[in-house]
């Protein structure tokens, strides 16, 4: 979703902003621009289409002088990606220019409202409307002016304005939408996000809701909206800068994929001390849990999808009734909620706009909310009652992969400490758990080194037109996850199925030479799943298995099988996503797609 950076500083910004804007082209987007004030006026340059164009316009930023400047990469959401349509937006006289992620709901209003007064619009943007509303408001106080605008537009954002009257600031606000402050030695900077500003600072302040900053290349003011200044804690980024680096892989992708084993046993290791599930950083107790009648875990995305999982293994081990629900969904049913509700929310980024607002309405309605984050000190981790955190470190592929791991990873520790607050465990039960937790990194290595495979079987369906994916019960939560993931980056359509559910209408698909992908991990449901595979196989499907080295009985039914570790049940999901993940990966990379940055998605929603 769109991405923002400022600058206040000393050397030229625009090349500045332009290797920041590169730093978060994996937020997804469709065109890009920036002001910068020259000393006289603000040069405005954008264009639609990739940041390789205003490279190209601004020949690298040299054709734009100034040390001063606000950038955008723009994810269309009102009027299509256009030259005109891209950030920054300027009021009419030139004085003011905006970079605006989010949505102004009530923009049309607005703009009625001011073209009543005269005032002509370019573009079919809602952040034109905050331009010309602060040119508008104008009376000599910048500050001013964006709070009267504050006052009067509804709706999500972070905003970053330039005025020519002030050309040595940059006055930034947000609302709903995430937005750092980095602090540099005679450099000050604005950003959606840490990478964007990674290569020339680590210490940065989180802003919150409603703070305005008055960005100066020597100073930053933080202040409320009664004008009152607000003390900022100065959170020291401790990432290697190679981590949001490539590092010798050819996509961003394969590198996560591969840091998988990593990343899971760091999420895992510092939660089990002593052969116990230890999670220092939960304040919910026995007591609490024990009144808990419903838990809903609620996502988007791939979140979701760990949700799914999260449903069958917390019923099943923690013995309290889970229902999992898509955020867009939950937050617009009127869902029961109150103090004997567990709402559990899922999120790497901490910003999805539709999980925040779902946990909003969650406090609001007084469940207990504990949230499942990677981005640490995000909206979504400050504002729940207790976060665990997935150590996945930064994820730049859109398409999730590590953090995915690092999230089921969690939903494993939490069924097991909270299966155990309740006593349904014996220590027999428990002591299994924990080995199948310390076993799972080497086991997704052992995937891993085996991932040539992965890459032969890619090569026979690259070019198929429409891949099912199908399993039951955990295998059908893994079936969602490798459906999405091949879909989004590769442009084949798909869809998943639960296996016993396909008779009722979508075996009519199936026909000579369809691919059905069928997950068979779960031992207990091994013969109903090569049922459901001899029917499809029946119909003309070629089918390729998966699952573990002990059912090698697979191979009387599918035509092609991969094989993954034994591993408890509950914890196969962990090792069955990673022939999905290569599966979509190598397909992508076979069709030439843009693995790192697909089209039409975006990394971050910040948006409904
Ligand atoms: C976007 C991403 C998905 C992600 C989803 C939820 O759609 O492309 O990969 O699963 O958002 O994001 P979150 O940051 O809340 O996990």
């Amino acid at each position: 979703m769109c991405g923002i950076v400022g600058y206040a500083g000393e050397v030229q910004a625009a090349p500045v902003l332009l290797s920041g804007l590169e730093k978060l082209e994996y937020r997804g987007y469709d065109s890009a621009g920036m002001a910068v004030y020259d000393g006289e006026a603000i040069r405005v340059a954008k264009a639609k289409g990739r940041l390789q164009v205003l490279r190209e316009i601004t020949e690298d930023g040299a054709q734009v002088p100034g040390v001063i400047g606000i950038g955008h990469t723009r994810w269309a959401t009102h009027g299509a990606p256009s030259d005109v349509n891209s950030h920054p937006q300027v009021s009419v006289s030139g004085k003011f220019a905006v970079v605006h992620n989010g949505i102004i709901e009530n923009y049309l209003q607005l703009k009625e409202k001011l073209m009543k007064k005269g005032v002509a619009f370019v573009s079919e943007t809602d952040t034109e409307v905050v331009a010309q509303l602060l040119e508008y408001y104008y009376k000599g106080d910048i500050v001013d002016a964006v709070i009267q605008v504050l006052r009067r537009v509804e709706g999500s954002y972070a905003l970053g304005v330039l005025c020519e009257d002030a050309p040595d600031q940059i006055v930034a606000v947000r609302k709903d939408s995430p937005l750092i402050v980095g602090l540099g030695q005679r450099e000050n900077f604005i950003a959606s996000d840490v990478p964007a500003i990674l290569s020339r600072t680590r210490d940065i302040y989180r802003l919150n809701d409603n703070e305005i900053v008055i960005l100066k290349k020597d100073s930053v003011q933080v202040l409320n909206m009664d004008l009152e200044p607000v003390e900022k804690q100065v959170c020291h980024i401790d990432w290697d800068v190679s981590a949001a680096e490539k590092g010798g892989y050819e996509h961003f992708m394969a590198k996560e994929i591969m840091e998988q084993p990593k990343a899971v046993r760091d999420t895992i290791s510092p939660r089990l001390r002593g052969g116990r599930v230890v999670f220092d950083e939960i304040s919910l107790t026995a007591e609490q849990l024990r009144s808990f009648r419903k838990i809903y875990v609620v996502a988007c995305g791939s979140a979701y999808h760990v949700g799914v999982v999260a449903k069958y293994v917390l019923e099943q081990n923690v013995r309290i009734p889970v229902e999992v629900d898509v955020a867009s969904e939950f937050r617009y049913r009127q869902p029961i909620l109150g103090p004997d509700t567990l709402v559990l929310v899922i999120s790497q980024s901490g910003e999805t706009a539709d999980t925040l607002a779902a946990l909003r309405e969650a406090r609001r309605l007084g469940a207990y909310t504990l949230s499942i984050v990677n981005v640490v000190g995000s909206t979504i981790a400050n504002e729940s009652d207790d976060v665990i955190y997935t150590w996945a470190g930064p994820e730049i592929a859109v398409a999730t992969t590590k953090a995915y791991s690092t999230q089921l990873a969690v939903v494993y520790l939490l069924t097991i400490y909270l299966a155990d607050l309740l006593g349904r465990l014996t220590p027999q039960q428990y002591a299994d758990y924990i080995a199948e937790l310390e076993a799972l990194p080497e086991k997704i290595d052992a995937i891993l080194k085996n991932r040539a495979n992965i890459q032969y079987l890619a090569s026979k369906f690259f070019n198929v037109r429409d891949v099912f994916f199908i399993g039951r019960n955990l295998d059908y939560a893994m079936s969602l996850e490798g459906s999405l993931k091949l879909k989004e980056i590769s442009y084949i359509h798909s869809d998943a199925y639960a296996a016993g559910e396909l008779k009722h209408g979508t075996i009519s698909l199936v026909e000579d030479g369809t691919l059905v992908i069928a997950l068979a991990t779960q031992r207990t449901l091994f013969d109903k799943m090569m049922s459901n595979v001899k029917e499809v196989k029946t119909r003309g499907a070629v089918v390729l298995g998966v699952t573990t080295s002990l059912q090698r009985q697979i191979e009387k039914e599918a035509d092609y099988v991969f094989y993954i570790p034994d591993a408890c049940p509950m914890m196969l999901p962990s090792l069955s996503v990673i022939p999905l993940q290569l599966f979509a990966y190598y397909v992508s990379s076979m069709k030439g797609c843009d693995i790192d940055k697909p089209r039409n998605l975006a990394k971050s929603v910040t948006v409904e």
